[in-house]
């Protein structure tokens, strides 16, 4: 199913085996929860508990690119093993027409992780999902491109505020709505998803590089670091953002030892362009 983040690995997120065949799918460790995946509003109220914040986020930015951490109700919508038996549960209403077309119709909560194999780069086309998990996929839409390339911001709403991953809306924007968030705890319990290594190319992956060795594919930034890939001619962070997984995907496939990536500036969407290349880098935060 294509989002406006990047392609997800579609199931009925109250069906067991369906799940358990996305686990198995993605070779995702089954500690490691999944996003309900909402057609709006009064469905994510069906399965988790909504306080003022949480009201305050999903009325400012939903639908759309960013995923909430709640208390899990008792409704049975969410399964056990789609939230790694915790008692919370990750929600979020995408904006694609698609996504939003094949939930309304299927009229309960789908989970969809990315549709990569476990540890490897998202998908941002139907053709990259495809060849990383679209042999176990009963059925395929086709959304073209992902207008933004880079997965959704989550944040956890338990206690005080805080920022699980860095994503499409920036840090900036979400405080403006809720406050300064904290920064996400080592405990695998609260954002179990940053304990594994994430979205990494096969070659070694090198960063803030601006004089590339002979031996490297270049992937580059803005007019002064134009590379063999250029994240965004221009130095635009949302083309960039668009373009970072297909491009070390692309990458990847040359006959290079290594990826060198030019330095990406860290504000506004570059903090989850950063986050997202130091995980390919083989630094987990
Ligand atoms: O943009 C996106 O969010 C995409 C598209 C397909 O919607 N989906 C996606 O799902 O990125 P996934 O499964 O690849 O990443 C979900 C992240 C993981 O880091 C996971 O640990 C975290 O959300 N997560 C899920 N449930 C959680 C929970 N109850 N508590 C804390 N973190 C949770
Ligand atoms: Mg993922």
């Amino acid at each position: 199913m294509p989002t406006e983040t990047v392609y997800g690995l579609a199931a009925d997120a109250a069906n067991p085996r369906a799940v358990a065949a996305v686990y198995a799918a993605k070779g995702r460790p089954s500690f490691n929860p999944l996003i309900a995946h909402v057609a709006d509003l009064a469905m994510a109220r069906r399965i988790a508990g909504f306080e003022a914040r949480a009201e305050a986020l999903a009325a400012r930015f939903w639908p759309g690119p960013l995923t909430l951490v709640l208390p899990a109700s008792d409704d049975m919508a969410v399964c056990d093993l789609a939230r790694a038996g915790l008692d919370t549960v990750a929600v979020r209403a995408p904006a694609h027409p698609l996504a939003h077309a094949l939930i309304a119709a299927f009229g309960g909560p789908v989970v969809a992780p990315s549709a990569n194999r476990s540890g490897r780069p998202s998908p941002t086309t139907l053709a990259d999902a495809m060849d990383e998990t679209g042999a176990a996929a009963a059925a395929v839409l086709d959304g073209g491109p992902c207008a933004i390339g880079l997965e959704s911001t989550v944040v956890s709403l338990l206690d005080t505020p805080r920022l699980l991953r860095p994503g499409a809306v920036t840090r900036a924007e979400i405080e403006a709505v809720v406050g300064p968030l904290s920064e996400a705890e080592a405990d695998a319990k609260r954002s179990p998803g940053r304990l594994t290594r994430h979205y990494a190319p096969n070659l070694p992956v090198r960063l803030n590089v601006t004089e590339p060795r002979d031996d490297e594919v270049w992937v580059g930034f803005g007019p002064r670091w134009p590379g063999a890939f250029n994240l965004s001619p221009r130095g635009d962070l949302a083309e960039a953002a668009a373009n970072l997984f297909s491009f070390l995907r692309a990458a990847d496939r040359s006959q290079a030892k290594g990826i060198a990536v030019a330095p990406v500036p860290g504000e506004g969407l570059g903090e989850a362009i950063n986050d997202r290349l130091r995980r390919a880098a083989g630094f987990v935060g």
